[in-house]
């Protein structure tokens, strides 16, 4: 991709993986729920349930075992892993925010940009509410309300359109392939935070927010 100087307007975060390490309750209890129905789930797996909403991360922990179960039942499974992961957040606190998360934030506000939060996850703004960042962001966009999740576009579309820029202008930070592969789709710039082996359609991949750089990053084009 080549890049320009022009500045970008908005940063999308998203949320469990990049500001808060909430990617580990999820795993806590979808293995829970993996190890009551007898099916094998482990941390591997979990790698491709990152960034994709609950059912569909359902679906993938059944595997061939999804086309055996009714709409009713797939339901209840996906709220008995929400109340365990729920249960999980009571835990958090304003303290869980990632090393450089805040710091990040900030320089995005000081270089006069939007902030949004982009996220798979219904739970988004209960989370942000217990890290007590809520008023950081200038929107906060789930799945509710959006045609199809990550990695579909239209989340991040959404994003862009309620903070009034076009998606050139957004650079997207995700640790989910599915999230970079949502951007991507949105004609977003890519901030990977992971290795650059699974996300290997980011523009850039840093290992966590303390690498975040604003100036080191060029708009799409
Ligand atoms: C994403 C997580 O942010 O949200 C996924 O990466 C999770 O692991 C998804 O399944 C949906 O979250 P929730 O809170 O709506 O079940
Ligand atoms: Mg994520």
């Amino acid at each position: 991709m080549s890049t320009s100087p022009r500045p970008f307007v908005a940063v999308l975060f998203d949320l469990d993986g990049v500001i808060v390490d909430t990617a580990r309750l999820h795993y806590a209890a979808w293995k829970r729920l993996a190890d009551g129905l007898g099916l094998h789930f482990d941390e591997q797996r979990n790698q491709h349930l990152k960034g994709v909403d609950r059912l569909g991360s359902l679906d993938l922990l059944l595997g061939p075992e999804a086309s055996h179960i009714g709409p009713a039942e797939r339901q209840r499974l996906a709220d008995q892993k929400n109340r365990w992961y729920m249960e999980a957040l009571n835990a958090i606190g304003s303290g869980d925010l990632l090393p450089g998360a805040h710091d990040a934030l900030d320089e995005v506000r000081r270089a006069g940009l939007r902030t949004g939060l982009v996220s798979a996850s219904r739970n988004a703004k209960s989370v942000l509410d217990r890290l007590r960042v809520a008023d950081r962001f200038d929107v906060i966009v789930d799945p509710s309300g959006v045609a199809q999740g990550k990695p579909a576009p239209d989340i991040f579309l959404t994003a862009a359109r309620e903070l009034g820029a076009t998606p050139t202008g957004c650079l997207g930070i995700e640790d989910a392939a599915a999230g970079v592969a949502g951007l991507k789709a949105a004609s977003m710039a890519a901030l990977g935070v992971g290795t650059p082996l699974e996300l290997h359609q980011a523009d850039w991949v840093i290992p966590d927010l303390t690498y975040f750089r604003l100036d080191a990053y060029g708009s799409a084009t």
